[in-house]
């Protein structure tokens, strides 16, 4: 199974951003966490970050040529904005599951829209790093079935 994880803007900053709301560890150790879930899994995985709405609706067109079998999303801040992004993932028709690291049901009443989050089969949000492997694991189970 092949699946694209895909980060938006300022997420490559974690360690340094707003460590009371998303914690002390990096974008690096994000992926690295990712990469040894997948291989034990055996899942294909390819991580993808960008500050650029252009390059994650490129990035999601994509799938659609290389064999993708599912998606996971964080859109960070395009979350609340980013109808580019929704429809980008309408068009590509993959199972996909937003994540967000921290409860935004709980925060400002401008995170409070999910665009994205219309076109995902589920959200999972306020479990930190961990809230990635959980979309993973309901990912590859309902490709597995
Ligand atoms: C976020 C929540 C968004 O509202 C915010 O803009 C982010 C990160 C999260 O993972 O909690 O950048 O997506």
């Amino acid at each position: 199974m092949k699946v694209l994880v895909l980060n938006g803007p300022n997420l490559n900053m974690l360690g340094i951003r707003e460590k009371q709301i998303y914690g002390t560890q990096t974008y690096e150790d994000l992926k690295e966490m990712i990469d040894t879930y997948c291989q034990r899994e055996q899942i294909e995985v390819e991580i993808f970050q960008s500050n650029h709405e252009g390059a994650l609706v490129d990035r999601i067109q994509q799938t659609y040529f290389d064999g993708t079998h599912a998606i996971v999303i964080n859109p960070a801040a395009y979350t609340h904005t980013s109808v580019a992004i929704l429809d980008a993932l309408k068009a590509v028709q993959l199972p996909a599951v937003e994540v967000h690291l921290s409860d935004v049901s709980s925060r400002e009443a401008f995170r409070q829209i999910s665009y994205a989050g219309m076109a995902c089969e589920k959200t999972i949000m306020g479990k930190g790093f961990a809230g990635y492997l959980e979309a993973l694991k309901y990912l590859k189970e309902a490709h597995d079935k």
